[in-house]
């Protein structure tokens, strides 16, 4: 792997390789000291052109973790203001030594763009890109879905997959690169993934994703899932009216108090509630969801660092060892084994 840049082009093995390193990296986080010399010397490249809070800081926190440097870079307030092109900002800073760009950027197809051209030699990772793909986000939470049905299964979730895993992946399915990079890769590691969503907000071409599609969220909810993931209604990349009115809304397809409660009704006692964030409370989740004990959203941002620093160190210690066949034995071999119940 020399970039990540979507998960449509992951394969099963390197996603499991990506997860394991991960759980890895985690047992490094339960540490006293958290630091890892592995990328001693390495130069990441944080190249932010759209706003964000987790993916930035992650990246962050991941590429310190690992001691390489760390450079921020913000559209906001830079040359970008003055012109300057996607070509020219990454130039530059490659010159000031990149071994890694990380990007986020509004336009589908730019980290791409980045990675298949000799503009820079360093090695890409998409944080989000327009309405294409954010496979970091992706692989953050199938570790974290794993994480909880191993932990169910009282089995070690190295090496597992999601086979047999129902995951319902409910609103705004049409701006959201969190939903398609989720659709491949949770299809590639087995669960069955069902879109719920008013046919306003699905994508043209939908019936041909690897996934089923549904209107109704009850209906989806009664059938049975092991993890409801609830998308943002992203606003600022609505030019037109998608649904009748924000309360509509919520009552039609929001993880509202009354899906909540139905979950104990149905007799779904270990189905997770999940988000991406950043969250419009009382719009596509409640308050009391997000703050429920099914909730994963805290879970799914602590994820994200190990899964970060796992993308991290894969692609830039060209390390190209299988992942280990034993927890504990693999590229953190004598990392302290994590003892924090967390999913
Ligand atoms: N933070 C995620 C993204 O950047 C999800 C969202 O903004 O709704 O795609
Ligand atoms: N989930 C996510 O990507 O959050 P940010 O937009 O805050 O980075």
């Amino acid at each position: 792997m020399r970039h990540l840049l979507s998960t449509q082009d992951l394969s099963r093995g390197d996603a499991i390789r990506i997860l394991d390193t991960a759980e890895e990296m985690a047992a490094v986080g339960d540490r006293e000291v958290k630091k890892l010399p592995a990328l001693r010397g390495r130069t990441v490249v944080n190249l932010f052109f759209e706003d964000s809070t987790r993916t930035r800081i992650s990246f962050e926190a991941a590429a310190k973790r690992l001691s390489a440097d760390v450079i921020n870079f913000a559209a906001k307030g830079s040359s970008v203001s003055k012109g300057e092109s996607l070509k020219d900002t990454a130039q530059t800073l490659a010159a000031m030594g990149a071994d890694a760009v990380v990007i986020r950027h509004w336009a589908s197809g730019a980290p791409h763009r980045l990675a298949s051209t000799d503009w820079i030699d360093a090695a890409v990772i998409n944080a989000g890109d327009g309405t294409h793909e954010h496979p970091t986000q992706a692989l953050l939470d199938a570790f974290t879905m794993r994480r909880h049905w191993s932990r169910l299964a009282g089995t070690g979730s190295q090496g597992a997959d999601l086979s047999g895993m129902r995951v319902a992946i409910a609103g705004d399915v049409l701006h959201s690169r969190v939903a398609r990079s989720n659709v491949w890769l949770l299809r590639t590691l087995g669960a069955d993934v069902t879109l719920v969503a008013p046919p306003t907000l699905l994508p043209i071409g939908v019936e041909q994703w690897p996934c089923k599609v549904s209107y109704d969220m009850d209906r989806t909810l009664e059938q049975g899932v092991d993890a409801v993931m609830m998308l943002r209604v992203q606003g600022e990349r609505m030019n037109a009216s998608f649904f009748p009115s924000t309360r509509e809304y919520s009552r039609r397809w929001g993880f509202d108090d009354n899906r909540l409660r139905s979950l104990d009704t149905l007799g779904m006692k270990d189905t997770i509630i999940m988000h991406p964030g950043p969250m419009n409370r009382g719009l596509e989740i409640s308050s009391a969801a997000a703050d429920s004990p099914r909730s994963t959203v805290l879970a799914q941002v602590r994820n994200g660092v190990s899964v970060r620093m796992a993308a991290l160190y894969l692609l830039l210690s060209g390390d190209t060892r299988e992942p280990a066949a034993t927890p504990g034995a693999g590229h953190f071999a004598g990392a302290a084994p994590s003892t924090k119940e967390s999913i």
